[in-house]
């Protein structure tokens, strides 16, 4: 979802109500390479929230603790439930499916960009041929963080994935779209199990910008983005009552099909700031090195350096190198290695639950 907020600093003085930032819902066969009926189904839900009305410590990330959610007390019981078409009887369209907690555990923390990242996967034991919606609907007075052009205060929001097991013409289960930095990097059975929109992005005013909407498809199938339309897509963050509407990607079966296989949403935050004194971005550098695929092992600890370049130290330095990461990999504090270098720690102890692609982005903020 793009929202457009004309404020600078704005994030640091929302009213209170305004916890949700967006997020991401995808979904994929927990052994791609299953066939059987029923068969079991990983749900990733990745929520971005208001930092500093939902916490996390790096301790939470590292020992894998729930967000702490402040005065939202619903949270907890939130659900990702089943929308249309419901029926779980046996000739039903969502059989199997019950309605799975929200609360998801913390991944990471970006103060400066005013946001708390957090994850969690299910697993669900879902029947062959049904085809079905979940979302995560917010209930009064909790709302998405005031939008610029909004006519509500405190928008509802709606975030929904389709759940389409229909077999594919080719006989697979769909792989649904996923986002990454380079669809070249995985092995073609496996899929990657998130997005990767960092958000929100910060844009200068009055300078066209280019949005990449990172995307990928197991399947290698035929991707195309729209717009999300109706209050299930996007509660009363939609085209008609913000300025920009919400993103969706959808993969197709080839280039001419006009049926989507599945949908998937990806809501973020656009924040217009004034431009930049700098004329070069600041730049992440480091390992993993950007697009590339890593392996590691269960159990075994990885530890690497996120590196951020200011490339105008005489009027900039960088306030933050903020991620989107993985459930336990711990960040160390942002460090100033020279005038133009500053980095940040990165470990994490991959645990079983966690094999397959993993995702981590990372963007450097300057002052
Ligand atoms: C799926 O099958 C392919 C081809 O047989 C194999 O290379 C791959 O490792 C399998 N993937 C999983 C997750 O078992
Ligand atoms: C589904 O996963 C559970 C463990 O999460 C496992 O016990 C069960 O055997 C699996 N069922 C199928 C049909 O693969
Ligand atoms: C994780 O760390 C937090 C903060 O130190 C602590 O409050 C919590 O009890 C820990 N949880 C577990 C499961 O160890
Ligand atoms: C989050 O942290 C901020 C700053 O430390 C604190 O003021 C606030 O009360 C905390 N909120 C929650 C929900 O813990
Ligand atoms: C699955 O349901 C969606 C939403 O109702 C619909 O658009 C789509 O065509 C259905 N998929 C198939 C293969 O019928
Ligand atoms: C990181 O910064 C916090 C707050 O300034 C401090 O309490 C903590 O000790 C620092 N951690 C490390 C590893 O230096
Ligand atoms: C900062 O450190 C890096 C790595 O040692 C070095 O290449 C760079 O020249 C240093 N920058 C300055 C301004 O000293
Ligand atoms: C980062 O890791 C290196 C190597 O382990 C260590 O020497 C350094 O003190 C760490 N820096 C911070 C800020 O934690």
């Amino acid at each position: 979802m793009i929202a457009i907020i004309t404020a600078a600093f704005v994030h640091f003085t929302f009213i209170s109500g305004s916890h949700f930032n967006g997020g991401t819902i995808t979904w994929h066969p927990t052994d791609f390479n299953d066939t059987s009926n029923p068969i079991n189904i990983t749900i990733t839900q990745t929520y971005s929230w208001t930092f500093g009305k939902v916490n996390c410590t790096n301790a939470m990330i590292t020992n894998h603790s729930n967000i702490n959610y402040g005065t939202y007390s619903t949270i907890p019981t939130d659900t990702l439930t089943c929308i249309s078409p419901c029926n779980t009887g046996s000739s039903g369209n969502a059989r199997g499916y019950t309605s799975t907690h929200i609360i998801p555990q913390c991944t990471d923390t970006n103060p400066i960009m005013g946001t708390t990242i957090s994850q969690r996967t299910d697993t669900k034991l879902l029947y062959v041929n049904d085809n079905f919606t979940v979302a995560y609907q917010s209930a009064s007075p909790y709302a998405w963080l005031p939008l610029a052009g909004s006519t509500t205060a405190s928008a509802q929001w709606s975030i929904a994935s389709n759940i389409d097991l229909y077999l594919r013409p080719d006989g697979y289960y769909n792989k649904p779209p996923h986002h990454q930095n380079d669809h070249q990097n995985f092995e073609p059975s496996y899929s990657a199990p998130l997005a990767t929109m960092m958000s929100p992005l910060n844009i200068p005013k009055n300078i066209q910008q280019i949005i990449n909407i990172p995307v990928s498809d197991a399947n290698d199938d035929d991707l195309r983005c729209r717009w999300a339309s109706g209050s299930t897509e996007c509660g009363d963050a939609c085209p008609s009552a913000s300025l920009i509407p919400a993103n969706t990607v959808e993969d197709f079966i080839s280039t001419t099909s006009t049926a989507a296989m599945s949908t998937v949403p990806v809501q973020f935050l656009v924040h217009v700031v004034d431009p930049s004194t700098c004329p070069v971005n600041p730049q992440v550098i480091g390992f993993p090195v950007e697009s590339s695929c890593t392996p590691v092992q269960a159990g075994v600890p990885y530890n690497t350096v996120i590196i951020a370049i200011d490339n105008c130290p005489s009027v900039a330095s960088i306030a933050e190198i903020s991620t989107l990461s993985i459930p336990g990999m711990g960040k160390g504090n942002l460090t100033q290695f020279n005038s133009t270098i500053y980095y940040r720690n990165v470990t994490w102890i991959p645990d079983s639950s966690q094999i397959g692609p993993q995702i981590l982005c990372a963007m450097a903020v300057d002052t």
